[in-house]
């Protein structure tokens, strides 16, 4: 999976030190050799001794000393990938701002591949302004994030924050290093809530901010895809990405219909009202006439005419469900799709308008599978993942 891949692996230091032994351990395996960098704060966490053995060579850990004049650069030529696991709070921070003042964010600013980013991290400091701010930069740098995810964190507490399994951080780096692997891919994603008007100042809305789908757009751009993004929301800016801007279920449908049958793939994560006003009133309605009589109507089923076309895009549907996502199932055989990612937007952290996002992903075969809580991104970029693999079988 990586024969001779040469990888720089960051450890910073925090508890889910330990988790890069392991980490080392899988990319070793996979064929990749490996040069560790170990932050001064990460050999609190973790015996160097042990990555020697693990990798065959001793870390490195100072910016400057006897044996090179210059490590950073060095093993920034020499590196087909950097990958940071875990990346501490201050660690992003540092990346963010180019703070270079270690020999590991030294190496990152002098290296021009891709890196890989797996934070670890308490809740409340993932969740910080700061840290989002910080994120948000270095995904706008290009840099894959891989988690965090939701579980047991240090010191017995629970949440968002937890190191990405090794096996996802692994899968990511083979990601960005089969480099634009969805280059010559042309990607349809719907983004963002309708809004079917009432009459001229309100409408029938929903909760969607288009943060799932603009996350899953700028990473297919990214990762070399033509994207076509219609959305109702701001959307992100990307040269490979071109942007039609709607607002109702019709608008949407017209874009969408227009577009797919010449995509690839489409992923339509946009939350597409059911029903709208039959008739919107041409002026605004006045509080002096009472209550007015709202009679609704379909909105037409973008999935459906998508599903419907022959031949029809690779297609990828989200459901928002308000519990488990039981129902689910049904739909992805009733909607005739290739995947359906399921997100109840009732749990914590999960659904509209947030930066996370925790989703179950169900086949037409059955097979079910939980991804637990993590940024938009790392989503995004997981989806990607699946729709390479199951699109190349
Ligand atoms: O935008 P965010 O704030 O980041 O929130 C993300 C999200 C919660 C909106 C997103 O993750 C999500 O779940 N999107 C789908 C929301 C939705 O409309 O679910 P649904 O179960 O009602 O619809 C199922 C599928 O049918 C969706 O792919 C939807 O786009 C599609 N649909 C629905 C109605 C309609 N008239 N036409 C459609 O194509």
């Amino acid at each position: 999976m990586l024969a001779g891949r040469r990888i720089v692996l960051g450890v910073t230091g925090g508890v889910a030190a330990f988790k890069a032994a392991y980490l080392a351990r899988r990319l070793v395996e996979a064929g990749a050799v490996l040069r560790v960098v170990m932050t001064r704060s990460a050999l609190e966490f973790l015996g160097p001794q042990t990555m020697a053995a693990i990798t065959g060579t001793p870390p490195l850990t100072e910016l400057f000393g006897p044996d090179t004049v210059s490590p950073h650069t060095e093993l920034a030529a020499w590196a087909d990938a950097v990958v940071v696991a875990p990346a501490t709070a201050a660690t992003l921070a540092r990346m963010a701002s180019g703070e270079s003042d270690d020999l590991l964010v030294a190496t990152i600013l002098a290296f021009e591949g891709p890196v890989v980013v797996a934070p670890a991290m308490h809740t409340e400091m993932w969740e910080h302004p700061a840290t989002r701010r910080n994120v948000a930069m270095l995904a706008g740098d290009g840099v894959r994030l891989v988690g965090p995810v939701s579980g047991a964190l240090a010191g017995g507490d629970e949440g968002l924050g937890r190191m990405a399994e090794p096996e996802d951080v692994v899968a990511a780096v083979v990601a960005v290093l089969s480099g634009s692997d969805l280059s010559g891919w042309k990607v349809l994603v719907s983004a963002g809530g309708t809004r079917e008007p009432v009459d001229p100042v309100r409408y029938i809305g929903n909760r969607s901010s288009g943060k799932m789908g603009n996350a899953i757009a700028l990473a297919a751009a990214r990762r070399g895809a033509t994207v076509t993004l219609v959305t109702t929301a701001p959307p992100p800016h990307h040269p490979a990405i071109t942007v039609i801007a709607v607002e109702t279920a019709a608008e949407m449908a017209a874009a969408v219909w227009g577009a797919a049958p010449h995509s690839d793939v489409a992923v339509l994560a946009a939350a597409v009202a059911d029903f709208r006003p039959a008739a919107p009133a041409p002026t605004k309605l006045r509080r002096s006439a009472g209550p007015p009589d709202l009679v609704l109507e379909p909105t037409p089923d973008i999935l459906a005419g998508v599903a419907a076309l022959r031949p029809r895009p690779f297609l990828v549907g989200f459901a928002a469900e308000t519990g488990p996502a039981s129902g689910a199932s049904e739909k992805v055989a009733a909607k005739g799709v290739d995947l359906l990612i399921a997100n109840d937007v009732t749990a914590p952290g999960a659904g509209f308008g947030g930066d996370t996002n925790a989703v179950t992903v169900l086949t037409p075969a059955g097979a079910v599978e939980e991804w637990p809580l993590q940024s938009k991104e790392s989503i995004a970029d997981r989806l990607w993942d699946r729709i390479v693999e199951v699109r190349s079988h």
